[in-house]
């Protein structure tokens, strides 16, 4: 099992691994519509961290945005396939996105707006209900989403997240 960032930079490669993980997470979030999950995942300016199983299979993954000049990520989806749930692959998942951003976005901060069953894993995994970002450095930059609740996420500076 790896954990594999990808971004689409127009390879073969990661091309077919960003079409797995969409239709991945299209699976698990089946009131979302494909069209908007494909156009997100495909976007060049999000990036994506993927479950790849030693078959190949893509078994989740965590797509976001960074925005750079403000320091944060916004997470647009977030999905491990049914199978496989809770069995702390969301939570490896997770660290190794943290890390992922740290490094080579280096943000400092994950917003999302969770899903009212998904708040309670997003809790597990540091974030809170409590917005302490500069409200200037993410009001208007990312989308207002009705029916889903903003938490936000430090992402530790020096923190080893994953092994
Ligand atoms: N509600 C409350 N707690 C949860 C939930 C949940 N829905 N899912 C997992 N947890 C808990 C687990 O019990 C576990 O707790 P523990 O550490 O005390 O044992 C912890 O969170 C981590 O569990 P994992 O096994 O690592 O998580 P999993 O691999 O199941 O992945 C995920 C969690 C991604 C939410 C998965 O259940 C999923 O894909 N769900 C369907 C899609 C979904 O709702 N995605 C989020 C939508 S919101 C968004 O994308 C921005």
């Amino acid at each position: 099992l790896t954990f594999r960032y990808v971004e689409n930079d127009g390879t073969p490669d990661n091309n077919m691994w960003l079409i797995s993980l969409k239709n991945t997470i299209s699976k698990q979030l089946p009131n979302m519509p494909k069209e908007y999950i494909a156009r997100l995942v495909m976007d060049r300016r999000h990036r994506s961290c993927a479950i790849v199983a030693k078959s190949g299979t893509v078994l989740g993954g965590i797509t976001y945005r960074p925005f750079h000049a403000q320091g944060f990520g916004e997470i647009a989806f977030c999905a491990v396939t049914a199978m496989e749930q809770v069995k702390g692959f969301g939570t490896r998942l997770m660290n190794h996105t943290k890390t992922y951003a740290r490094e080579r976005d280096h943000l400092t901060h994950f917003l999302t707006y969770a899903d009212n069953n998904a708040v309670g894993y997003f809790a597990k995994q540091g974030f809170t209900k409590e917005i302490t970002l500069e409200r200037k450095r993410w009001v208007g930059w990312i989308k207002d989403y009705d029916g889903g609740t903003l938490m936000e996420c430090v992402i530790n500076p020096k923190l080893p997240y994953t092994d």
